[in-house]
């Protein structure tokens, strides 16, 4: 576990209206066993199953059941959220998990969870019919992709008399994956991570420019994802179409030079920088100060080579700091890695391969492989929404930087050769 390994695990319970809302009592006494700190929100269905008042004597904190009552509601509720490490809704309901995907906030739970920005765990239960209806599926599926975790229910003899998937996980199985998404949401506190992301766009006269299709939709999935999970985030960002994540500090850069200067500034107070960018390669060798007009006839334009960030970042690091490269390739996935990885000097390579439709470059998804330095083979993080693959990415840098620099001594990493 990183930085603040010590401090109780922040756990938000929410508990909505369902048969299985009697395990929550279990879920929370097993939770504050395990050295947690627990506060619990319940939906207004929730009560009509389980009292306030149960579970907040087994929390040791009262319960905020009404978004209104000025007992309960009136915790500031972004403060609330901003406290938990992680959001565990259990049992969920089919319709607290539609409120969740789509974004409603109509009681205190589905309003916290909009204001929820770190882990959650949410463990479906419900009558098998409305488990497989499409649209809790569509649900479950729209929560994964933004990197929740899904505890499946168990298959069995349901309250409502049918028989078949549905029934709430066990609390141990639903603390075991609190507690983990626990350790997962710390796992970068205290760590200063540099994210690089986007295209880069090279001028060749007023209005026209070079560029590359890069979205920056994983490298914005990667600062997103590293700042839930604890770390100070600075992205730095080509040209991109889409809004920052809250709490990261935005450079916006336009050419390769730019995006080398921000990133060589960013460099020495850094622990980790994750170079997800595509910067342009071949900016015009000249700059036409005045715009190009057909009446000239076709321009000769002559290209030039731009700086290479990786290279340049490698002759200023430390041995403590940790380099994530990605690769564009067309062909020879592995091959390419292994090279890229040597060449680059990079601890770990994330390689991807441009020429599929679907994944990587200007898609929703994608499908990588990692490889570690010392590593023969590499490892291939099946097709998945940015998000979970960014999850997946930061897995290993955490694990690189604690293995290089144990959380304790983080704070020097930057400055100590
Ligand atoms: C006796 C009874 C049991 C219920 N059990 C469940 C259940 O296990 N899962 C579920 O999704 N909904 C169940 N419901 C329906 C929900 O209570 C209902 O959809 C409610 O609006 C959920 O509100 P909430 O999501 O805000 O807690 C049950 C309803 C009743 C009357």
């Amino acid at each position: 576990m990183s930085g603040g390994a010590s401090r109780a695990p922040r756990v938000l319970l929410g508990v909505s209206g369902g048969i299985a809302a009697y395990k929550a009592a279990e879920l929370v006494r097993l939770l504050i066993e395990k050295g947690a700190a627990v506060r619990v929100l319940m939906t207004p269905a929730a009560q009509r199953f389980i009292t306030p008042l149960t579970l907040s004597v087994l929390s040791k904190s009262p319960v905020v059941a009404d978004l209104w009552d000025p007992a309960s509601g009136a915790v500031d509720h972004i403060e609330l959220a901003r406290w938990g490490e992680v959001l565990a809704v259990a049992p969920a309901t089919a319709d607290v998990l539609a409120k969740m995907a789509r974004g409603i906030g109509d009681e205190a739970l589905s309003t916290y969870a909009l204001a929820h920005r770190r882990a959650i765990v949410v463990a479906p239960a419900m009558n098998t019919w409305m488990w497989a209806h499409p649209a809790t599926q569509e649900n479950l599926r729209i929560l994964r992709g933004r990197g929740a975790v899904v505890v499946e229910p168990d298959s069995g003899d349901l309250a409502c008399g049918d028989v078949g998937p549905g029934r709430m996980a066990s609390p141990a199985r639903v603390a075991e994956a609190v507690l983990g998404a626990a350790r997962v949401s710390r796992s970068l506190a205290g760590r200063r991570v540099v994210v690089t992301a986007g295209p880069t766009r090279e001028p060749i006269d007023p209005v026209r420019f070079l560029t590359n299709r890069s979205s920056g939709r994983m490298g914005y999935a990667l600062a997103r994802e590293a700042e839930k999970r604890g770390a100070e985030v600075v992205l730095v960002s080509g040209p991109v179409a889409i809004d920052p994540p809250p709490n990261v500090r935005l450079v916006k850069v336009d050419r390769t030079a730019e995006m080398l200067e921000a990133v060589l500034a960013e460099l020495p107070s850094s622990d980790a920088r994750v170079m997800a960018a595509a910067p342009a390669d071949f900016p015009a060798e000249t700059f036409t100060p005045r715009t190009l007009k057909r009446a000239g006839g076709v321009p000769e334009i002559r290209l030039a080579l731009a700086p290479d960030i990786l290279a340049a970042v490698r002759q200023v690091r430390t041995s403590r700091q940790v380099v994530v490269a990605f690769a564009a390739e067309t062909d020879d996935l592995a091959g390419n890695a292994r090279r890229k990885l040597l060449d680059k000097g990079a601890d770990l390579l994330v390689a991807n391969d441009v020429s599929r439709s679907g994944i990587g470059f200007d898609s929703e998804e994608n499908e990588v492989l990692l490889l570690a330095a010392g590593e023969s083979d590499p490892v291939p993080v099946p097709r998945a929404a940015k998000a979970v693959v960014a999850a997946r990415i930061l897995e290993r840098l955490a694990a690189l930087l604690d293995e290089r620099c144990p959380p304790a001594a983080a704070a020097h990493a930057a400055t100590t050769p």
